[in-house]
Protein backbone atom coordinates (compact mmCIF):
# COMPACT_ATOMS: atom_id res chain seq x y z
CA UNK A 1 0.00 0.00 0.00
CA UNK A 2 1.56 3.51 -1.15
CA UNK A 3 0.47 6.88 0.30
CA UNK A 4 0.80 10.23 -0.98
CA UNK A 5 3.53 12.42 0.75
CA UNK A 6 2.74 14.96 2.92
CA UNK A 7 2.23 18.52 1.68
CA UNK A 8 2.92 21.81 3.99
CA UNK A 9 -0.11 23.71 3.66
CA UNK A 10 0.67 27.24 1.67
CA UNK A 11 -1.03 30.43 0.69
CA UNK A 12 -3.72 29.89 -2.29
CA UNK A 13 -2.12 30.64 -5.85
CA UNK A 14 1.35 30.93 -4.14
CA UNK A 15 2.12 28.09 -2.10
CA UNK A 16 5.23 28.83 0.11
CA UNK A 17 6.27 30.95 -2.64
CA UNK A 18 7.26 33.92 -0.04
CA UNK A 19 8.77 31.40 2.79
CA UNK A 20 11.11 30.01 0.05
CA UNK A 21 11.74 33.72 -1.46
CA UNK A 22 12.69 35.29 2.72
CA UNK A 23 15.00 32.59 3.78
CA UNK A 24 15.33 29.66 1.33
CA UNK A 25 17.66 27.26 3.14
CA UNK A 26 15.63 27.98 6.26
CA UNK A 27 12.51 26.78 5.17
CA UNK A 28 13.87 23.84 2.96
CA UNK A 29 16.14 22.45 6.22
CA UNK A 30 12.39 22.93 8.54
CA UNK A 31 10.80 20.93 6.12
CA UNK A 32 14.19 18.21 5.96
CA UNK A 33 13.82 18.21 9.49
CA UNK A 34 10.26 17.60 10.20
CA UNK A 35 10.66 13.91 10.88
CA UNK A 36 8.84 12.74 7.44
CA UNK A 37 10.71 10.88 5.42
CA UNK A 38 9.28 13.32 2.29
CA UNK A 39 7.83 16.38 2.50
CA UNK A 40 6.20 18.63 -0.59
CA UNK A 41 5.58 21.82 -0.99
CA UNK A 42 4.50 24.20 -3.46
CA UNK A 43 5.47 27.44 -5.38
CA UNK A 44 3.19 29.09 -7.31
CA UNK A 45 1.44 26.08 -9.59
CA UNK A 46 4.74 23.39 -8.94
CA UNK A 47 4.19 21.11 -6.52
CA UNK A 48 7.95 19.96 -5.46
CA UNK A 49 9.17 16.87 -3.10
CA UNK A 50 11.71 17.27 -1.18
CA UNK A 51 14.38 14.18 -1.00
CA UNK A 52 15.70 13.50 2.42
CA UNK A 53 16.94 9.77 2.79
CA UNK A 54 19.52 8.75 0.67
CA UNK A 55 18.25 5.09 -0.76
CA UNK A 56 15.42 7.81 -2.39
CA UNK A 57 17.99 10.01 -4.08
CA UNK A 58 19.69 6.58 -5.41
CA UNK A 59 16.84 5.76 -6.62
CA UNK A 60 16.07 8.67 -8.12
CA UNK A 61 19.34 9.41 -9.61
CA UNK A 62 20.52 5.48 -10.02
CA UNK A 63 18.40 2.82 -10.01
CA UNK A 64 15.26 4.14 -11.86
CA UNK A 65 17.01 6.80 -13.32
CA UNK A 66 15.33 6.57 -16.50
CA UNK A 67 11.67 7.78 -14.94
CA UNK A 68 13.63 11.23 -14.16
CA UNK A 69 14.21 14.27 -16.60
CA UNK A 70 15.51 17.73 -16.16
CA UNK A 71 12.80 19.98 -14.92
CA UNK A 72 14.58 23.48 -14.80
CA UNK A 73 14.57 26.62 -16.58
CA UNK A 74 18.16 26.08 -17.81
CA UNK A 75 17.14 25.25 -21.34
CA UNK A 76 16.29 28.90 -21.82
CA UNK A 77 20.14 29.39 -22.49
CA UNK A 78 21.67 26.07 -23.33
CA UNK A 79 18.82 24.77 -25.32
CA UNK A 80 19.20 20.96 -26.07
CA UNK A 81 22.90 20.10 -25.11
CA UNK A 82 23.92 17.63 -22.67
CA UNK A 83 23.13 19.58 -19.51
CA UNK A 84 19.42 19.48 -20.02
CA UNK A 85 19.03 17.00 -23.02
CA UNK A 86 16.86 13.52 -22.11
CA UNK A 87 16.20 10.23 -23.07
CA UNK A 88 17.68 8.88 -26.19
CA UNK A 89 19.32 12.28 -27.20
CA UNK A 90 20.80 12.80 -24.14
CA UNK A 91 22.57 9.00 -24.12
CA UNK A 92 24.08 9.75 -27.47
CA UNK A 93 25.25 12.60 -26.15
CA UNK A 94 26.74 11.73 -23.39
CA UNK A 95 28.58 8.64 -25.65
CA UNK A 96 30.37 11.33 -27.61
CA UNK A 97 31.70 13.57 -24.96
CA UNK A 98 32.36 11.31 -22.16
CA UNK A 99 35.37 10.13 -23.46
CA UNK A 100 36.83 13.38 -23.87
CA UNK A 101 36.34 14.03 -19.95
CA UNK A 102 38.17 10.70 -19.52
CA UNK A 103 41.11 11.30 -16.62
CA UNK A 104 43.38 9.90 -18.79
CA UNK A 105 42.25 12.42 -21.12
CA UNK A 106 42.05 15.02 -18.53
CA UNK A 107 45.44 14.52 -17.41
CA UNK A 108 46.84 15.44 -21.37
CA UNK A 109 45.56 18.82 -20.49
CA UNK A 110 47.65 19.38 -17.57
CA UNK A 111 49.73 21.88 -19.69
CA UNK A 112 46.90 23.76 -20.43
CA UNK A 113 46.07 24.13 -17.05
CA UNK A 114 49.47 25.10 -15.39
CA UNK A 115 50.06 27.68 -18.23
CA UNK A 116 46.81 29.20 -17.25
CA UNK A 117 48.19 28.82 -13.57
CA UNK A 118 51.49 30.28 -14.34
CA UNK A 119 49.49 33.71 -15.28
CA UNK A 120 47.63 33.70 -12.19
CA UNK A 121 50.54 33.51 -10.25
CA UNK A 122 52.31 35.49 -11.90
CA UNK A 123 49.52 38.77 -11.49
CA UNK A 124 48.65 37.68 -7.65
CA UNK A 125 52.46 37.80 -6.88
CA UNK A 126 52.89 41.92 -8.51
CA UNK A 127 49.56 42.47 -7.06
CA UNK A 128 50.75 41.14 -3.36
CA UNK A 129 54.21 42.76 -3.96
CA UNK A 130 52.73 46.50 -4.52
CA UNK A 131 49.38 45.88 -2.41
CA UNK A 132 49.77 45.67 1.36
CA UNK A 133 45.75 45.61 1.89
CA UNK A 134 44.11 42.19 1.18
CA UNK A 135 43.61 41.37 -2.54
CA UNK A 136 39.99 40.07 -3.72
CA UNK A 137 40.79 36.85 -5.30
CA UNK A 138 37.45 35.32 -5.60
CA UNK A 139 37.03 37.32 -9.62
CA UNK A 140 41.02 36.27 -10.30
CA UNK A 141 39.84 32.87 -9.67
CA UNK A 142 36.78 32.56 -12.02
CA UNK A 143 38.72 34.49 -14.60
CA UNK A 144 41.43 31.70 -14.60
CA UNK A 145 39.19 28.75 -14.29
CA UNK A 146 37.14 30.56 -17.39
CA UNK A 147 39.93 30.61 -19.42
CA UNK A 148 41.09 26.94 -19.02
CA UNK A 149 37.80 25.86 -19.91
CA UNK A 150 37.69 28.45 -22.98
CA UNK A 151 41.09 27.02 -24.39
CA UNK A 152 40.50 23.51 -23.37
CA UNK A 153 36.96 24.06 -26.15
CA UNK A 154 38.76 26.00 -28.61
CA UNK A 155 42.27 25.70 -28.36
CA UNK A 156 43.73 29.05 -28.81
CA UNK A 157 41.57 32.12 -28.06
CA UNK A 158 42.00 35.41 -28.72
CA UNK A 159 42.52 37.53 -25.94
CA UNK A 160 39.65 39.60 -26.52
CA UNK A 161 36.93 36.30 -26.79
CA UNK A 162 37.30 35.97 -22.54
CA UNK A 163 36.23 38.76 -21.58
CA UNK A 164 33.33 38.98 -24.70
CA UNK A 165 32.36 35.82 -23.29
CA UNK A 166 32.56 35.92 -19.74
CA UNK A 167 30.40 39.00 -18.44
CA UNK A 168 27.29 37.37 -20.03
CA UNK A 169 28.00 34.34 -18.98
CA UNK A 170 28.20 35.45 -15.52
CA UNK A 171 24.82 37.51 -16.45
CA UNK A 172 23.34 33.92 -17.29
CA UNK A 173 24.09 32.59 -14.21
CA UNK A 174 22.35 35.08 -12.45
CA UNK A 175 19.52 35.73 -14.96
CA UNK A 176 18.77 31.96 -14.68
CA UNK A 177 18.73 31.71 -10.80
CA UNK A 178 16.02 34.94 -11.19
CA UNK A 179 14.20 33.22 -13.60
CA UNK A 180 14.56 29.67 -11.65
CA UNK A 181 12.42 31.78 -8.84
CA UNK A 182 10.09 33.53 -10.66
CA UNK A 183 6.45 32.74 -9.27
CA UNK A 184 4.61 32.97 -13.08
CA UNK A 185 7.47 32.77 -15.91
CA UNK A 186 6.62 34.96 -18.99
CA UNK A 187 7.83 34.08 -22.31
CA UNK A 188 11.12 35.92 -22.97
CA UNK A 189 9.90 37.29 -25.80
CA UNK A 190 8.82 39.99 -24.31
CA UNK A 191 10.63 43.44 -23.94
CA UNK A 192 10.69 43.30 -20.05
CA UNK A 193 14.26 44.91 -19.25
CA UNK A 194 15.34 42.05 -17.17
CA UNK A 195 14.05 39.90 -20.51
CA UNK A 196 16.49 41.96 -23.30
CA UNK A 197 19.21 41.98 -21.29
CA UNK A 198 18.98 38.01 -21.63
CA UNK A 199 18.61 38.50 -25.65
CA UNK A 200 21.45 40.33 -25.66
CA UNK A 201 23.55 38.13 -23.71
CA UNK A 202 22.71 35.16 -25.47
CA UNK A 203 23.30 36.79 -28.84
CA UNK A 204 27.03 37.91 -27.97
CA UNK A 205 27.19 34.35 -26.53
CA UNK A 206 26.08 32.80 -29.83
CA UNK A 207 28.13 35.09 -31.66
CA UNK A 208 31.93 34.18 -30.28
CA UNK A 209 30.84 30.72 -29.96
CA UNK A 210 29.57 30.44 -33.97
CA UNK A 211 32.62 31.98 -34.71
CA UNK A 212 34.88 29.45 -33.46
CA UNK A 213 32.56 26.78 -35.30
CA UNK A 214 33.25 28.55 -38.50
CA UNK A 215 37.22 28.95 -37.62
CA UNK A 216 37.53 25.28 -36.46
CA UNK A 217 35.81 23.94 -40.13
CA UNK A 218 37.82 25.89 -41.74
CA UNK A 219 40.87 24.08 -39.87
CA UNK A 220 39.61 20.22 -40.40
CA UNK A 221 38.80 21.42 -44.15
CA UNK A 222 42.24 22.56 -44.26
CA UNK A 223 43.99 19.91 -42.86
CA UNK A 224 44.91 21.91 -39.67
CA UNK A 225 42.61 20.33 -37.28
CA UNK A 226 43.24 20.63 -33.60
CA UNK A 227 42.66 18.54 -30.71
CA UNK A 228 40.81 20.74 -28.93
CA UNK A 229 37.20 19.74 -27.56
CA UNK A 230 34.98 21.71 -30.34
CA UNK A 231 37.40 19.92 -32.44
CA UNK A 232 36.41 16.83 -31.20
CA UNK A 233 33.11 17.33 -31.09
CA UNK A 234 32.89 18.70 -34.78
CA UNK A 235 34.58 15.53 -35.85
CA UNK A 236 32.05 13.01 -33.90
CA UNK A 237 29.39 10.99 -35.98
CA UNK A 238 27.28 9.06 -33.99
CA UNK A 239 27.67 5.51 -34.28
CA UNK A 240 23.99 4.38 -35.66
CA UNK A 241 23.16 7.15 -37.61
CA UNK A 242 26.73 8.21 -39.32
CA UNK A 243 25.32 11.73 -38.64
CA UNK A 244 27.88 14.75 -37.28
CA UNK A 245 26.47 17.70 -34.99
CA UNK A 246 25.04 20.06 -36.85
CA UNK A 247 26.01 24.18 -35.93
CA UNK A 248 23.07 24.17 -33.44
CA UNK A 249 23.77 21.60 -31.71
CA UNK A 250 27.74 22.12 -31.68
CA UNK A 251 26.44 25.54 -29.98
CA UNK A 252 23.87 23.71 -27.79
CA UNK A 253 27.12 21.24 -26.33
CA UNK A 254 29.65 24.12 -25.88
CA UNK A 255 27.54 26.53 -24.18
CA UNK A 256 26.48 23.37 -21.73
CA UNK A 257 29.90 23.05 -21.28
CA UNK A 258 30.82 26.57 -20.44
CA UNK A 259 27.80 27.13 -18.07
CA UNK A 260 28.79 23.22 -16.13
CA UNK A 261 32.01 24.05 -15.98
CA UNK A 262 33.37 27.29 -14.69
CA UNK A 263 31.19 28.99 -11.88
CA UNK A 264 30.97 25.51 -10.23
CA UNK A 265 34.62 25.04 -9.77
CA UNK A 266 34.95 28.92 -9.40
CA UNK A 267 33.08 29.23 -6.25
CA UNK A 268 34.62 25.61 -5.43
CA UNK A 269 37.89 27.10 -5.39
CA UNK A 270 36.66 30.31 -3.57
CA UNK A 271 34.79 27.53 -0.72
CA UNK A 272 38.60 25.93 -0.30
CA UNK A 273 40.13 28.87 0.19
CA UNK A 274 37.57 29.95 3.05
CA UNK A 275 37.74 26.56 4.59
CA UNK A 276 42.00 26.53 4.97
CA UNK A 277 41.95 30.44 5.72
CA UNK A 278 39.64 29.72 8.85
CA UNK A 279 41.47 26.28 9.97
CA UNK A 280 44.94 27.20 10.24
CA UNK A 281 45.86 24.05 11.95
CA UNK A 282 44.05 22.50 8.47
CA UNK A 283 46.21 24.74 6.13
CA UNK A 284 49.11 24.02 7.78
CA UNK A 285 48.97 19.98 7.39
CA UNK A 286 48.00 20.64 3.92
CA UNK A 287 51.17 22.82 3.56
CA UNK A 288 53.19 20.03 5.15
CA UNK A 289 52.00 17.68 2.64
CA UNK A 290 52.49 19.48 -0.38
CA UNK A 291 56.42 20.93 0.57
CA UNK A 292 57.23 17.36 1.94
CA UNK A 293 55.66 15.20 -1.32
CA UNK A 294 55.94 17.97 -4.04
CA UNK A 295 58.35 20.61 -2.66
CA UNK A 296 58.65 23.81 -4.86
CA UNK A 297 58.32 21.90 -8.39
CA UNK A 298 55.70 22.44 -10.77
CA UNK A 299 53.57 19.69 -10.41
CA UNK A 300 51.95 17.02 -12.56
CA UNK A 301 48.95 15.73 -12.15
CA UNK A 302 49.66 12.43 -11.03
CA UNK A 303 51.86 14.09 -7.98
CA UNK A 304 48.78 16.31 -6.99
CA UNK A 305 46.16 13.29 -7.46
CA UNK A 306 47.88 11.49 -4.91
CA UNK A 307 48.17 13.91 -2.30
CA UNK A 308 45.26 12.41 0.57
CA UNK A 309 45.02 15.07 2.88
CA UNK A 310 44.59 17.20 -0.62
CA UNK A 311 42.02 14.85 -1.47
CA UNK A 312 40.39 15.04 2.06
CA UNK A 313 40.21 18.94 2.41
CA UNK A 314 38.26 19.03 -1.46
CA UNK A 315 36.18 15.94 -0.32
CA UNK A 316 35.03 17.95 3.07
CA UNK A 317 34.55 21.18 1.42
CA UNK A 318 32.04 19.59 -1.60
CA UNK A 319 30.69 17.97 1.82
CA UNK A 320 30.09 21.84 3.19
CA UNK A 321 30.09 23.81 0.30
CA UNK A 322 28.77 21.56 -2.70
CA UNK A 323 28.83 24.54 -5.84
CA UNK A 324 25.58 22.71 -7.35
CA UNK A 325 23.75 22.92 -4.26
CA UNK A 326 20.50 21.42 -5.62
CA UNK A 327 18.19 20.30 -8.80
CA UNK A 328 14.92 19.36 -9.88
CA UNK A 329 14.06 15.94 -11.29
CA UNK A 330 10.47 14.96 -12.79
CA UNK A 331 8.85 11.82 -12.77
CA UNK A 332 7.56 10.44 -16.38
CA UNK A 333 5.58 7.98 -14.95
CA UNK A 334 4.19 6.92 -11.57
CA UNK A 335 6.70 5.14 -9.25
CA UNK A 336 6.62 4.83 -5.47
CA UNK A 337 9.90 5.96 -2.94
CA UNK A 338 9.25 3.27 0.00
CA UNK A 339 5.23 3.38 0.76
CA UNK A 340 5.36 6.42 -1.10
CA UNK A 341 3.42 7.02 -4.18
CA UNK A 342 5.45 9.33 -6.66
CA UNK A 343 3.20 10.96 -9.05
CA UNK A 344 3.27 10.99 -12.94
CA UNK A 345 5.35 14.77 -13.35
CA UNK A 346 5.47 15.32 -9.80
CA UNK A 347 8.83 17.64 -9.68
CA UNK A 348 11.64 16.28 -7.03
CA UNK A 349 14.14 18.67 -5.27
CA UNK A 350 17.69 16.98 -4.70
CA UNK A 351 19.71 18.85 -2.48
CA UNK A 352 23.46 17.99 -1.79
CA UNK A 353 23.71 20.64 0.23
CA UNK A 354 20.55 19.98 2.58
CA UNK A 355 21.61 16.27 2.90
CA UNK A 356 25.47 16.62 3.14
CA UNK A 357 24.21 18.66 6.37
CA UNK A 358 21.81 16.60 7.94
CA UNK A 359 22.99 15.65 11.39
CA UNK A 360 20.91 12.41 11.38
CA UNK A 361 23.32 11.54 8.50
CA UNK A 362 26.60 13.22 9.75
CA UNK A 363 28.35 13.46 12.60
CA UNK A 364 28.92 17.23 13.58
CA UNK A 365 27.36 17.70 10.35
CA UNK A 366 28.26 21.61 10.22
CA UNK A 367 31.91 20.99 11.57
CA UNK A 368 34.67 21.47 8.55
CA UNK A 369 36.94 18.31 9.44
CA UNK A 370 38.79 16.99 6.77
CA UNK A 371 39.90 13.84 8.86
CA UNK A 372 36.35 12.11 8.94
CA UNK A 373 37.53 11.16 5.21
CA UNK A 374 38.46 7.41 6.05
CA UNK A 375 38.23 5.23 3.78
CA UNK A 376 35.65 3.09 5.84
CA UNK A 377 33.41 6.86 5.36
CA UNK A 378 33.75 6.91 2.01
CA UNK A 379 32.08 3.36 1.49
CA UNK A 380 29.25 4.37 3.93
CA UNK A 381 28.42 7.44 2.48
CA UNK A 382 26.37 6.31 -0.49
CA UNK A 383 23.53 8.56 -1.11
CA UNK A 384 24.51 10.74 1.34
CA UNK A 385 27.23 12.49 -0.34
CA UNK A 386 26.94 13.24 -4.17
CA UNK A 387 28.84 16.98 -4.81
CA UNK A 388 28.82 15.93 -8.62
CA UNK A 389 25.32 13.61 -8.98
CA UNK A 390 25.59 9.91 -8.65
CA UNK A 391 24.14 7.66 -11.53
CA UNK A 392 24.38 8.10 -15.27
CA UNK A 393 23.89 11.51 -14.72
CA UNK A 394 26.86 11.98 -12.56
CA UNK A 395 28.87 15.39 -13.91
CA UNK A 396 31.10 13.99 -17.02
CA UNK A 397 33.18 17.11 -16.11
CA UNK A 398 34.50 15.93 -12.47
CA UNK A 399 37.86 14.71 -13.18
CA UNK A 400 38.80 17.83 -15.09
CA UNK A 401 37.35 20.14 -12.16
CA UNK A 402 39.08 18.52 -9.50
CA UNK A 403 42.22 17.96 -11.45
CA UNK A 404 42.32 21.52 -12.14
CA UNK A 405 40.91 22.40 -8.49
CA UNK A 406 44.05 20.48 -7.20
CA UNK A 407 46.75 22.43 -9.65
CA UNK A 408 45.62 25.88 -8.42
CA UNK A 409 45.76 24.97 -4.44
CA UNK A 410 48.61 23.51 -4.30
CA UNK A 411 50.30 26.40 -6.85
CA UNK A 412 49.10 28.76 -4.38
CA UNK A 413 50.27 27.70 -1.49
CA UNK A 414 53.68 26.57 -2.66
CA UNK A 415 54.36 30.00 -4.40
CA UNK A 416 52.53 32.08 -1.15
CA UNK A 417 51.95 32.26 2.73
CA UNK A 418 48.06 32.99 2.59
CA UNK A 419 45.82 34.43 5.41
CA UNK A 420 42.51 35.13 4.76
CA UNK A 421 41.38 38.78 6.14
CA UNK A 422 40.06 38.34 9.56
CA UNK A 423 36.42 39.03 9.95
CA UNK A 424 35.65 38.66 6.37
CA UNK A 425 33.89 35.35 6.11
CA UNK A 426 31.79 35.46 2.71
CA UNK A 427 28.39 34.07 3.71
CA UNK A 428 26.83 31.81 1.11
CA UNK A 429 24.88 32.87 -1.77
CA UNK A 430 22.17 30.66 -2.97
CA UNK A 431 22.32 30.84 -6.77
CA UNK A 432 21.84 28.18 -9.70
CA UNK A 433 25.23 27.72 -8.35
CA UNK A 434 26.47 27.99 -4.25
CA UNK A 435 28.74 31.31 -4.31
CA UNK A 436 30.03 33.95 -1.64
CA UNK A 437 27.81 36.83 -1.01
CA UNK A 438 30.81 39.12 -0.62
CA UNK A 439 34.40 39.74 -2.03
CA UNK A 440 36.98 37.29 -0.91
CA UNK A 441 39.40 39.29 0.59
CA UNK A 442 43.06 37.28 1.36
CA UNK A 443 46.37 38.49 2.40
CA UNK A 444 49.41 36.61 -0.14
CA UNK A 445 52.90 37.07 0.49
CA UNK A 446 55.51 34.80 -1.57
CA UNK A 447 57.26 31.94 -0.30
CA UNK A 448 61.19 32.30 -0.43
CA UNK A 449 62.49 30.36 -2.85
CA UNK A 450 59.08 29.41 -4.18
CA UNK A 451 57.48 32.40 -6.09
C1 LIG B 1 33.37 21.48 -8.74
C2 LIG B 1 32.94 21.52 -9.96
C3 LIG B 1 31.69 20.83 -10.45
C4 LIG B 1 30.59 20.36 -9.76
C5 LIG B 1 30.35 20.40 -8.26
C6 LIG B 1 29.69 19.79 -10.73
C7 LIG B 1 28.48 19.19 -10.41
C8 LIG B 1 27.60 18.69 -11.33
C9 LIG B 1 26.31 18.14 -11.02
C10 LIG B 1 25.72 18.05 -9.64
C11 LIG B 1 25.74 17.74 -12.18
C12 LIG B 1 24.32 17.19 -12.38
C13 LIG B 1 24.13 15.77 -11.97
C14 LIG B 1 22.70 15.32 -12.17
O1 LIG B 1 21.92 15.95 -12.87
O2 LIG B 1 22.34 14.31 -11.61
C15 LIG B 1 26.68 18.02 -13.25
C16 LIG B 1 26.48 17.73 -14.58
C17 LIG B 1 27.35 18.09 -15.57
N1 LIG B 1 28.58 18.68 -15.43
FE1 LIG B 1 29.48 19.20 -13.71
N2 LIG B 1 30.24 19.95 -11.97
C18 LIG B 1 31.45 20.57 -11.86
C19 LIG B 1 32.35 20.87 -12.86
C20 LIG B 1 32.16 20.58 -14.18
C21 LIG B 1 33.12 20.85 -15.23
C22 LIG B 1 34.51 21.47 -15.02
C23 LIG B 1 32.54 20.46 -16.40
C24 LIG B 1 33.08 20.52 -17.80
C25 LIG B 1 34.29 20.79 -18.12
C26 LIG B 1 31.23 19.93 -16.07
C27 LIG B 1 30.35 19.42 -17.00
C28 LIG B 1 29.12 18.87 -16.68
C29 LIG B 1 28.20 18.37 -17.69
C30 LIG B 1 28.41 18.40 -19.21
C31 LIG B 1 27.09 17.85 -16.99
C32 LIG B 1 25.86 17.19 -17.58
C33 LIG B 1 26.09 15.70 -17.60
C34 LIG B 1 24.90 14.89 -18.09
O3 LIG B 1 23.77 15.32 -17.86
O4 LIG B 1 25.13 13.83 -18.67
N3 LIG B 1 31.04 20.01 -14.72
N4 LIG B 1 27.80 18.60 -12.70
Amino acid sequence: MTTGVHSVPGLPLLGSFFEYRRDKIGFLSSLRDDGRPLTAFRLGKHNITLLKRPEDLIHVEHRNAKNYHKATMLRDLVGDGILMSDGEKWRKQRRLIQPRFHPSSVAALEGLMNRKIDDFIRVLADRSKTQDHPIEIGMALKKMVFEIILEALFGEVDHGDFSELQEPMEFMNFFLTYRFNELFPLPLSLPLPRYLKFQKARREIDRVIYRYIERKKKEIRSGRAGVDLLTQMIQSVDTDTGIGMDELQLRDETVSILLAGFETTGNLLSWILVNLGSHPAVLGRLIKEIDSDIGSSVPRAENVLALSYLSCVMDETLRLQPPVWAWTKRALGEDSLGDYRIAKGQILFLSPYLVHRDPRLWRDASGFDPDRWTQELREKTKGAYFPFGMGPRTCVGRHFAVLEAKLIVVRLLQSFEYRISEGNIPEPEFRITLGLKTPLHVFLKPRRNHA
